[in-house]
């Protein structure tokens, strides 16, 4: 029989999700960012700024950024340290397109170089990198163990993994009200801006579908990291999870 794995809230086959989720990520690709500001009120550039400030990333280090996207997170290390080297890297072409597109617009391509690979499969050496980062990514892995296991595998002895992502609110009243926001608000939200509600549905389903704060910690743990600890970010909706390789 088939393996089982969640998309959003259904069931599909282990080997049908990453068609799936590629098909979702497609049909967002070209109106991404404008969406990702109208949904989280631009909060998600502040969640990323912090991200890079706790990566604490020196001038000369190689960097791997996983389901990059349009590449926010790429712009933020490579504007900030110019020396750094940095793989922006997606497993869907139409986002990495808009994402190198974007580097070359925006003139932040010169320390970056683009890949369209997968994070449960990553093809670079192990100890190859300094920094993982990866921002709203893991969420739609298929095999989340897995794709730990090789960002461990691909990090240097004392290298630092980043984990962006969503996650369980704290205070029980905040978190109904996010339940509405996430169902009520969100779709309607994709139908309007981006003829697309399916999709923004998926993101709502997703997020719940995901390990809370504690469960993923304990998953890094298991991977083979060392020391995890994480930072709640607006009740804990958004968490970022700092691990490393001691
Ligand atoms: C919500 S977007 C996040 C983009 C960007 N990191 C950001 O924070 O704005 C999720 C990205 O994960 C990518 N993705 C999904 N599964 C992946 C996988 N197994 N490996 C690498 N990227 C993946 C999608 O193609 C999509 O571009």
């Amino acid at each position: 029989m088939n393996k089982k794995t969640h998309f959003g809230y259904k069931e599909v086959d282990e080997k049908d999700k990453s068609s799936h989720v590629g098909g979702v990520f497609s049909s967002v690709a070209e109106n991404y960012d404008i969406m990702n500001d109208a949904m989280s009120f631009g909060m998600h550039r502040l969640w990323k700024m912090i991200l890079v400030e706790l990566a604490a990333i020196s001038d000369k280090d190689s960097v791997l950024d996983i389901a990059s996207g349009t590449g926010d997170i790429a712009k933020l290390i490579s504007k900030d340290f110019p020396n750094t080297e940095i793989y922006m890297t997606d497993i869907n072409m139409d986002m990495l397109s808009e994402g190198r597109d974007r580097a070359i617009n925006e003139s932040f391509y010169a320390n970056c170089h683009f890949c369209q690979l997968s994070g449960e499969e990553i093809p670079f050496d192990d100890d190859a990198f300094d920094v993982i980062t990866i921002g709203f990514g893991l969420r739609n892995f298929t095999n989340k163990e897995k794709g730990l296991k090789e960002m461990r595998r691909c990090l240097k002895k004392d290298g630092r993994l980043l984990v962006l992502e969503f996650s369980k609110p704290l205070n029980p009243i905040f978190s109904k009200i996010y339940d509405w926001y996430s169902f009520n608000v969100l779709p309607k939200l994709g139908s309007m801006l981006a003829n697309d509600s399916d999709s923004y549905q998926y993101l709502a389903e997703s997020i719940r579908m995901h390990p809370d704060q504690e469960t993923l910690k304990s998953m890094i743990i298991e991977a083979g990291f060392s020391n995890c600890k994480f930072y709640n970010l607006l009740n804990g909706i958004v968490s970022i999870h700092v691990a490393y390789d001691e």
